[in-house]
C-alpha cells in the first residue's frame, strides 16, 4: 500500500519524527470486534483481504499489520463492529502500573488535542478492581503525556457526546491492555440506511448471513420479503466489489499521525476495481409498496441505484424470478417482535411448502428467531450461526432446498 505523508503540516518536525517511528514504521496488534458468533466470519474476511496469522477469538479476530491495514480493515469489513488498536499490553503487579503504563503511550500520535475521550472498562478474574477508577487513571495518564509535551489533555466524554475518541481497557487476571478504536460509529453504520423499514437486520448481521451462505456474487440473487432491502443491499455491494465502508467516516481520521493520501488511494483503488454491475441478477421483492420505496431510497444511497431488480410481489402468489436457481435469502415477518407464535409458526409451515414446491435448487439462507422453525423449512441445512440480534439470539441458517 502506498506511503504519503502526514496531512499534520503544522505538526512539529518533533511530532513528525513519532508519527513515522510510532504510528507508521511499526506493525501494530489489530483487533476486529464482532457479535458473539460471527467470529469465524470475520476472521475468514480478514484472512481473503490479505491480512496473515488471523486468529480467531471470543469476540472478535486478530491480526497483525501496519497502519495502512488498519485502513484497509476498516473500509472492507462487512460483519465486523470495530477494529481496535492495540496501544499497550503489560503486566500489573500495582496500581501504580497503570498510571505509568499509560503515560508511556504516545497519545500525541492518536489523541487530537483537547479533544473528548471515553475510557470503557472490562474486567475478567482481573486483579484489578474499581473500573471508574482504571479509567480515570488512564485519562490521567494521557493528560500527564500530553501536557508534558505542551499538549492539551484530553477532557472526558460527556455522556451525550457523539462518537468521541474511544479507549478500552481491559483487565484479565494479571494482565491489562489499552486499545484505541479506530472505526468511531459501529461499522454496521455504512450510512445508507436512513429509512429502516420494518425490523429490519443489522447491516453485519445481513453480510454475515450471505457470507455464510458462501455468495460471492455469481450466483442469481433473490431476497422475496427485503422490507428496507438490507440483504439485497449488502449481497449488491458484496457482488460489485464494493466495500461497505465506502460512504461514511472513520474514528482514525483525526487522529494526529492520519494520512489523508494513504486513505484516498486504498480508497480510489477500491473505486477503481469495483464493478459496473452485479455479474448475476439481484432481485428484491416484498409485499409492501411501502418497503420497496424505502429499500429504493436506501439502494440509491448505497450507490446501487440500477443493481438491484426491485419488485412489488407477494411471495405465496409469485412465480420464482427467470434466471436458473441461486441463493434466496429471508429475514421473514415472525418472531417475538411481529406478530403471534402460532402465526410465525403457521408462516414458517407455509415457507416450507413455498420452497418445496417452487424453488428445488435454490440454496436458502434464513434468520430463524426460533430454532425449532427450522424443521418447518424442510431444508437440507449446509451450515448455521447463532448469534444476538435486537435483544434476541437468532439462528442464520443456509441449507438446500
Ligand atoms: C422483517 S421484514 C424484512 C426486513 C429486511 N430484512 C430489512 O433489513 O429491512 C419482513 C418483510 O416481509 C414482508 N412480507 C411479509 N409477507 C410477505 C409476503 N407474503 N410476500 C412478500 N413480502 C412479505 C413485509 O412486508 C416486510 O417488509
Amino acid at each position: 500500500m502506498e506511503n504519503t505523508a502526514s496531512h499534520s503540516t503544522a505538526a512539529s518536525p518533533n511530532l513528525e519524527r513519532r508519527i513515522k517511528r510510532q504510528a507508521w514504521a511499526p506493525e501494530h496488534q489489530l483487533f476486529a470486534t464482532c457479535a458473539p458468533g460471527l467470529e469465524p466470519l470475520a476472521a475468514a474476511e480478514l484472512t481473503s483481504l490479505g491480512f496473515r496469522q488471523v486468529e480467531s477469538l471470543a469476540g472478535g479476530a486478530a491480526c497483525a499489520h501496519r497502519l495502512d491495514g488498519l485502513y484497509g480493515a476498516n473500509l472492507w469489513l462487512r460483519c465486523a463492529g470495530r477494529v481496535l488498536l492495540r496501544l499497550k499490553d503489560f503486566r500489573v503487579h500495582t496500581w501504580e502500573d497503570l498510571p505509568r503504563q499509560a503515560a508511556a503511550i504516545p497519545w500525541e500520535v492518536w489523541l487530537k488535542p483537547g479533544a473528548p475521550l471515553k475510557v470503557l472498562v472490562s474486567l475478567r478474574a482481573s486483579n484489578l478492581k474499581h473500573t471508574g477508577r482504571i479509567a480515570e487513571e488512564v485519562l490521567a495518564g494521557a493528560s500527564t503525556r500530553l501536557a508534558g509535551l505542551g499538549l492539551a489533555p484530553p477532557t472526558a466524554a460527556l455522556p451525550q457526546a457523539s462518537d468521541p475518541a474511544m479507549v478500552m481497557v481491559r483487565g484479565h487476571e494479571r494482565r491489562a491492555s489499552i486499545s484505541l478504536d479506530s472505526s468511531g460509529a459501529h461499522l454496521h453504520r455504512r450510512g445508507y440506511r436512513l429509512d429502516p423499514g420494518q425490523a429490519p437486520l443489522r447491516e453485519d448481521l445481513a453480510a454475515a448471513l450471505l457470507l455464510l451462505c458462501g455468495y460471492g456474487g455469481n450466483e442469481p440473487l433473490l431476497d422475496p420479503m427485503c422490507g428496507s432491502g438490507t440483504l439485497a443491499i449488502e449481497a449488491g455491494l458484496l457482488a460489485r466489489r464494493l466495500p461497505p465502508g465506502l460512504g461514511r467516516a472513520f474514528a482514525f481520521q483525526d487522529w494526529p499521525c492520519h494520512r489523508p493520501a494513504t486513505w484516498d488511494f486504498l480508497v480510489r483503488t477500491a473505486q477503481k476495481q469495483a464493478l459496473a454491475a452485479p455479474p448475476q441478477p439481484i432481485y428484491a421483492r416484498d409485499l409492501a409498496a411501502k418497503a420497496l420505496h424505502s429499500a429504493r431510497a436506501n439502494a440509491q444511497r448505497a450507490g446501487l441505484e440500477g443493481s438491484l431488480i426491485l419488485e412489488q410481489a407477494d411471495f405465496f402468489e409469485a412465480a420464482p424470478p427467470p434466471c436458473p436457481p441461486g441463493l434466496m435469502v429471508i429475514n421473514p415477518p415472525f418472531g417475538k417482535r411481529l406478530g403471534s407464535v402460532r402465526q410465525a409458526r403457521a408462516f414458517a409451515q407455509d415457507l416450507g411448502r413455498k420452497l418445496k414446491s417452487d424453488y428445488a435448487g435454490w440454496r436458502v439462507g434464513v434468520v430463524l428467531y426460533r430454532p425449532e422453525w427450522e424443521e418447518l423449512l424442510r431444508l437440507r441445512p449446509l451450515a448455521r450461526l447463532v448469534a444476538p440480534h435486537g435483544g434476541l439470539t437468532v439462528t442464520m441458517l443456509c441449507g438446500q432446498v
